[in-house]
């Protein structure tokens, strides 16, 4: 089979095609036959051999922590009728997933809903369960003023969505007009580009002078240090990454004197943990129609190199996927 390795650690050309012996099913596994297969901006900063806090892998490996297919064959003790399904799954060890037939645990399965795209499915897989799980944290009342920093991006497009279903008021930022527009079309009451100065204000003013009372920040960096300090006391302030490079830190004693509760790093260690049963609600949503995948571009197995290039290049919405 054919699978996507990272041969060594550097930029988005260290992607190659290679072929290797195809994988089989051992106990309490399947093999899926890949459709697609889901990016995750983390794998970008990993393959340049910089990690925000997961141990690097040794090159080389198959990136891939997440995938949509069809059940190809089961081990021993798996149920024969799983057989043809298509499914979601993560991937063992959060690798391996960039490939044309992937081994997963049976366990960590997940039928597609009827009238759901497996392509969409895919997307929400890993983006779901993390967005559901810091949406649950932040405890958003209807009313609440909520901004979504990198909103059009994969987590923040679902946070959006979600805090607007909640009956908050969302500010939406990302860089350059066709990406607000991406933001505005998810229920974003108002969008402010953070890529121009002066755009803190913006979100103040978009808030009413009080600020928010709840940032999702991905972003981290000057952006999330930016945030942080116009945040409104009572507030929450979430942190879930670092696509700048850095993740915003706060020190607790000045989030005390401001009144803010910050939901740090940390929370997502359980996110990635316990079972599936947030990424089976982020399907469910969606193929109720109540939720909306946003599959920004979807590059060829073999291109995997333009899809990190895209990714890095800030030049993709939403989720970036492999297809197979
Ligand atoms: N996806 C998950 O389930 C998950 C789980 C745990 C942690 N995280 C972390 O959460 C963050 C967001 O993840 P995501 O998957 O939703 O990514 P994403 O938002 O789809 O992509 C990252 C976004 O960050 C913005 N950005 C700001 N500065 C950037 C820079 N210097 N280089 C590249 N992009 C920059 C870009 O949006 P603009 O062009 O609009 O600025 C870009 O679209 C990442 O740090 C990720 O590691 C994600």
């Amino acid at each position: 089979m054919r699978v996507v390795q990272v041969t060594r650690f550097g930029g988005p050309e260290v992607l190659e095609t290679r072929t290797v012996p195809d994988p089989v099913a051992g106990p309490g596994e399947v093999v899926v036959k890949v459709r697609f297969a889901e990016i995750n901006f983390i794998e970008t900063q990993l393959r340049r051999g910089i990690t925000p806090g997961p141990p690097l892998p040794e090159p080389p490996y198959v990136p891939g922590a997440g995938v949509g297919g069809l059940v190809l064959s089961v081990g021993d003790d798996v149920d024969a009728g799983l057989v043809g399904r298509r499914v979601v799954t993560r991937t063992p060890g959060f690798g391996g997933g960039n490939a044309e037939l992937v081994v997963a645990r049976a366990a960590d399965l997940i039928e597609v809903p009827d009238g759901l795209a497996l392509a969409d499915a895919t997307a929400l897989l890993i983006d779901g369960n993390t967005a559901v799980g810091l949406f649950a944290n932040a405890a958003i009342r209807p009313g609440e003023r909520v901004l979504v920093q990198a909103a059009a991006g994969g987590l923040g497009s679902l946070l959006v969505q979600l805090a607007r279903a909640a009956g908050a008021r969302v500010v939406g930022t990302a860089g350059g007009a066709a990406k607000l527009a991406v933001v505005a079309g998810l229920g974003a009451e108002a969008t402010v580009d953070y890529s121009r100065p002066g755009w803190i204000q913006e979100v103040l003013d978009a808030t009413g002078g009080r600020g928010p009372d709840v940032v999702f920040d991905g972003v981290g960096g000057e952006l999330g240090r930016q945030a942080f300090e116009v945040t409104a006391r009572g507030g929450r302030f979430s942190v879930h990454g670092a696509s700048s490079g850095s993740a915003t830190t706060v020190d607790p004693a000045e989030a005390d004197r401001r009144g803010v509760t910050v939901l740090g790093l940390d929370q997502l260690a359980a996110l990635g943990q316990d079972g599936n049963e947030r990424a089976v609600h982020a399907l469910a949503e969606a193929a109720a129609g109540r939720l909306k995948a946003v599959v920004g571009r979807t590059f060829p197995l073999e291109r995997a190199a333009e899809a990190h290039a895209a990714i890095e290049a800030r030049a993709v919405n939403g989720k970036t996927l492999l297809e197979v």
